[in-house]
């Protein structure tokens, strides 16, 4: 059996999969997040560390697994995080995540250091807050004491990583995350870390997703229940770990995600940057592959906070259903989604949301149906970002997360986006693609692509509508002119404040 651990941000979950791989139990234990300031967002390294032990020690209570049945554990866990350790492995300050918006100083320093153009060369990525590489320059100028005594930089993962083995250890997809990385040798980047000057030694080396980087130790198999010397593959960002749950692994195979975030992930057989870095371009945890993605900040994320805030007491199906009977285009009501700002293709934290349009014709179906197609604007701006610029191929275009439950929500996007969508069912998301990197790590599938053609199911199909196509054609033309239109409003000192 093969288990994936996803040290995710609300909850680290444990995952286990059989030689089929079929579910055999799953359990989660949740993490707090802290924001001691606003923009802050950090979290106590040694939660995720309890949160593994329970997790891990439940999901195996309740499938009645013995420790020597699990072959081979694969971690993934939320990106761009910074965990610093001191010379005895000690964590010298809370982690910053990767939501943490603090660092924008610290963005533009990294652009001077080395030219906004050489950077995306090198890493395939612009300087965002959300990633490691300006967290570091932010603790060396505002904490300089635990600076000083730093000796180690870890993403969330892999400081479990090495409370399981003892080890430090990456693997490439989350380390591309940290844009201290050359994105073509698939490795970190000596001239970026020069640049920037931090110390190479305080990095661990990087693995590909199958490899195994440690084997569990026996303090750690004490407190997990695993058994001692289990082997611990790289494994990857919960991105690309979750890109495998759904078969996103070779190119042409595009996944959306339309989850609180709205991901738009396509596999790449060779390191394809977006010139600007409107794009993220990491490593893939399929080994010698990489990936593209765009991410919007709130997608599903959308329409919670707008059942949430006007129709508190209304179930998802009954706010929807109304909906199906507006017209497409909404009666020339938009929705900007950017409700927590916006990463692509406007990486602008002051980016705010918006009904634009709004006439007093307009009732609730209206409100709801512009949310449905708001998100599906916003996506569109990720795939249309590879696809105009021809940078990834969409033979397949495959949708998961707990949006897709909303047949009218499927259609919408199919129909915003004029492709076909494949549903696809991974309800585990990333952890599934880490257990299937663990697997493919034991020797049970001879590669990445092999185990996804097996276990990755195709559920539902969902086809583009020529008329309403066409109406969302020119609808999506003016919701692009919006937020351009917007933004020297949004960045006005104190009107958008708070
Ligand atoms: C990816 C990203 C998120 C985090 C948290 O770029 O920022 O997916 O990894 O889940």
């Amino acid at each position: 059996m093969f288990l994936g651990l996803d040290v995710a941000t609300s909850a680290t979950k444990a995952l286990l999969i059989g030689e089929a791989g079929d579910v055999a139990g799953v359990a989660s234990s949740a993490h707090e997040t802290h924001t001691p300031e606003p923009l802050w967002s950090e979290q106590d390294p040694s939660d995720w560390w309890t949160a593994a032990q329970e997790s891990i020690r439940t999901v195996l209570d309740k499938s009645d697994t013995a420790p020597e049945a699990v072959d081979v554990v694969g971690l993934t866990g939320q990106m761009h995080g910074l965990v610093l350790l001191d010379e005895r492995g000690e964590v010298l300050r809370p982690a910053i995540l990767w939501n943490d918006q603090r660092t924008a100083a610290e963005c533009d320093a990294m652009r001077a250091a080395l030219g906004k153009e050489r950077l995306v060369q090198l890493t395939g990525n612009d300087a965002l807050p959300g990633f490691t590489a300006p967290k570091l320059l932010w603790v060396r100028e505002h904490e300089p004491e635990v600076y000083a005594r730093a000796a180690q930089a870890l993403l969330p993962k892999d400081y479990v990583r090495f409370k399981l083995t003892g080890r430090y250890a990456t693997d490439k997809a989350g380390a591309a995350g940290t844009i201290l990385f050359d994105l073509e040798a698939r490795d970190w980047s000596a001239e970026v870390l020069g640049a920037l000057d931090v110390d190479p030694g305080w990095l661990p080396p990087t693995h590909e997703g199958t490899a195994v980087t440690g084997e569990m130790t026996a303090e750690a198999a004490d407190a997990t229940g695993l058994a001692e010397g289990t082997p611990v593959v790289a494994g990857g960002g919960d991105q690309s770990a979750a890109a495998v749950g759904t078969g996103a692994v070779e190119e042409g195979v595009v996944s959306i995600s339309l989850g609180t975030s709205g991901v738009v992930f396509a596999a790449t057989g060779r390191p394809t940057i977006e010139p600007e870095g409107r794009l993220h371009a990491f490593c893939h945890a399929a080994p010698g592959t990489w990936h593209l993605m765009g991410v919007m900040l709130s997608a599903a994320g959308s329409l919670q906070w707008y059942r949430d805030t006007l129709a508190p007491e209304t179930d998802f199906d009954d706010l929807l259903a109304p909906a199906s009977e507006v017209v497409p285009g909404s009666d020339g009501l938009f929705f900007l989604p950017y409700l927590t700002g916006e990463r692509t293709p406007h990486p602008d934290p002051r980016a705010r949301g918006g009904f634009i349009g709004l006439t007093a014709r307009h009732e609730q179906p209206h409100l709801t149906r512009a949310v449905l197609e708001g998100v599906a604007f916003g996506l569109r701006d990720n795939f249309a970002l590879m696809q105009e610029t021809g940078l990834a191929r969409v033979d397949e275009a495959r949708i998961t997360g707990g949006g897709t439950q909303s047949a009218l929500w499927r259609q919408i996007i199919a129909d915003v986006l004029g492709v076909e969508l494949a549903t696809v069912a991974n309800p585990e998301g990333a952890a599934y693609g880490a257990a299937l990197l663990a697997g493919v790590g034991a020797g049970r599938w001879p590669s990445v692509q092999a185990a996804c053609t097996e276990t990755v199911a195709v559920t539902e199909r969902t086809a583009p509508r020529p008329e309403p196509a066409a109406v969302y054609d020119e609808g999506y033309q003016a919701y692009r002119r919006l937020y351009p239109a917007l933004r020297p409003i949004f960045h006005e000192e104190k009107t958008f404040e708070g």
